[in-house]
């Protein structure tokens, strides 16, 4: 965007919260969002000011409270510049920052609200479930009714265990492959991430990839020595990995469509090919779906594919904003997990009924006829038109979808792994995402991170990103 005035849709509102700056035009430089403050017209009638400042008071403050101001990296806008918007409430497709400005919302809590934030049906079951506590920390029917949920929706998962985040459920599922095997290597792809345990932190997506950490400090090389990587969708290196390592590998763990190095499909015979040399060489598939499950198709990855892996883990969704993760797989694996087995795992908040009675209304929710048809639908119109108005404008541009998951990149593709989607010009992205933010559209604040859609995003809401696109993409 060139000048200094911005005006939004008509149909932008602000809450009356907005800042009551009197300033009616600004010269602030637009090149960073910090202190930002721009003319929007609201309405035709009615001019009122854009301004960060609550925001940006805030996140000063918090760098001072909490390393970097912020509680996981990649919300402290690092590879976009500027700061971090501050957020005050979130609902349905949109969210407030605390300056009062709306937002259309791409990154969902980073995947869990896939039916909206604040859903009334998931408030209204939290505040019965609250009447009777907030944790049990012992057996509690929620726990069966959402493990009934995920047993019969997810392919290879005949029994579950509950834990607190995905990062949780990855370094359980890892024990429980060397426990069930008694092998300690593991393979995993360049650009996957499966949280922030010691063993994963190797070439790893998300944060690790948006901040170019090589490896973090802190992670002994015993921890990673076992791991052996890969790029995504190589299957000559994964089987030259198991003709050098014979007999030493106990599983192969993939995010089954990557999110965290950018949006990135595997190609069709690779999932395929992963089942068949892991079977031969007795070593489990594991299918990190703390992205995908319940996203891509109400049982995930594996039923999109039709691919049954041995061993899964979930996250985000089944949550339903609040924090669960879980890992579960064929019974005979499961129950070497205490205390049916050897196999040691705890928590003193897994299985929490409110976290649970969350999970349970998002699955009830997604399991209404067409949700995935929508999402697919709303997605499609949003990715073909992001991607027509950018190469209407002139810019190398690829991406794709698959349900409500979505990504792009800016370079011509194909992107079928790390290495590729690493030619993506990241200065670009950074100034499309600052464009797009001032236009009023919240996108994950990184290059390499996927974006997801809800069941409330509206054809409006997508229209209106396009039209955002288009302007931004003219002026980058
Ligand atoms: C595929 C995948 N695995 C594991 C994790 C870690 O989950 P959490 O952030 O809940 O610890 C993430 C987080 O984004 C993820 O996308």
């Amino acid at each position: 965007m060139a000048g200094i005035g911005l005006t939004l849709p008509s149909k932008f509102t602000h809450k009356p919260t907005l800042s009551s700056s009197t300033s009616r035009s600004s010269s602030s430089s637009r090149c960073c969002l910090s202190s930002v403050k721009m003319t929007v017209s609201v309405d035709d009638n009615k001019q009122t000011t854009f301004t960060l400042k609550k925001s940006e008071e805030a996140f000063n403050a918090a760098k001072e409270l909490m390393p970097g101001g912020v509680n996981s990296p990649v919300r402290a806008f690092k590879s976009v510049g500027g700061q971090p918007i501050v957020i005050d409430s979130v609902k349905g497709s949109h969210m407030w920052d605390i300056d009062g400005n709306e937002y259309i919302d791409y990154v969902g809590s980073w995947g869990p609200a896939i039916i909206g934030h604040g859903d009334d049906e998931v408030l209204a079951a939290l505040a019965e479930t609250m009447k009777k506590g907030t944790s049990f920390g012992a057996p509690c029917l929620l726990e069966n009714e959402l493990a009934k949920m995920v047993i019969s929706a997810v392919p290879s998962i005949e029994m579950v265990r509950f834990v607190n985040s995905g990062t949780e459920a990855c370094m359980g599922v890892l024990r429980l492959a060397r426990a069930f095997t008694g092998k300690t290597k593991i393979i995993k792809f360049e650009g996957c991430y499966h949280g922030h345990a010691d063993p994963y932190l190797v070439k790893a997506g998300s944060g690790v990839a948006t901040l170019g950490l090589p490896d973090s400090p802190g992670v002994p090389k015993s921890a990673t020595a076992d791991t052996l990587t890969s790029p995504y969708n190589d299957i000559t290196t994964v089987e030259n990995l198991f003709n050098t390592h014979k007999g030493e590998i106990a599983a192969v763990i993939l995010e089954p469509v990557v999110g965290n190095a950018g949006f990135i499909t595997p190609t069709p015979e690779f999932l395929k090919f992963l089942k068949k040399i892991t079977k031969e060489n007795d070593a489990l598939l594991i299918f990190d779906e703390v992205m995908t499950g319940f996203r891509l198709a109400y049982g995930g990855a594996q039923e999109y594919y039709g691919i049954t892996p041995d061993l899964t883990t979930l996250g985000k969704i089944i949550g339903g904003g609040l924090p669960v993760g879980a890992y579960g797989g064929r019974r005979e694996i499961m129950e070497m997990v205490a205390p049916a087995g050897p196999m040691y795992q705890a928590g003193t908040l897994s299985g929490n009924p409110l976290a649970m009675t969350a999970g349970i209304h998002t699955l009830k929710r997604l399991q209404e006829p067409g949700t995935y048809e929508y999402l697919d639908k709303v997605t499609s119109q949003l990715i073909n038109g992001i991607l027509d108005v950018g190469k209407s404008a002139g810019h190398e541009i690829c991406g794709g979808h698959i349900s409500g998951m979505f990504g792009f990149f800016f370079t011509s593709g194909p992107v079928f792994n790390f290495e590729d989607a690493k030619k993506s010009d990241t200065g670009k992205f950074a100034r499309f995402y600052r464009g797009m933010l001032e236009e009023g559209v919240y996108l994950a604040p990184s290059q390499f991170e996927a974006g997801f859609t809800s069941l409330k995003h509206t054809h409006e809401d997508i229209q209106r990103t396009i039209d955002a696109a288009e302007k931004v993409f003219k002026n980058l």
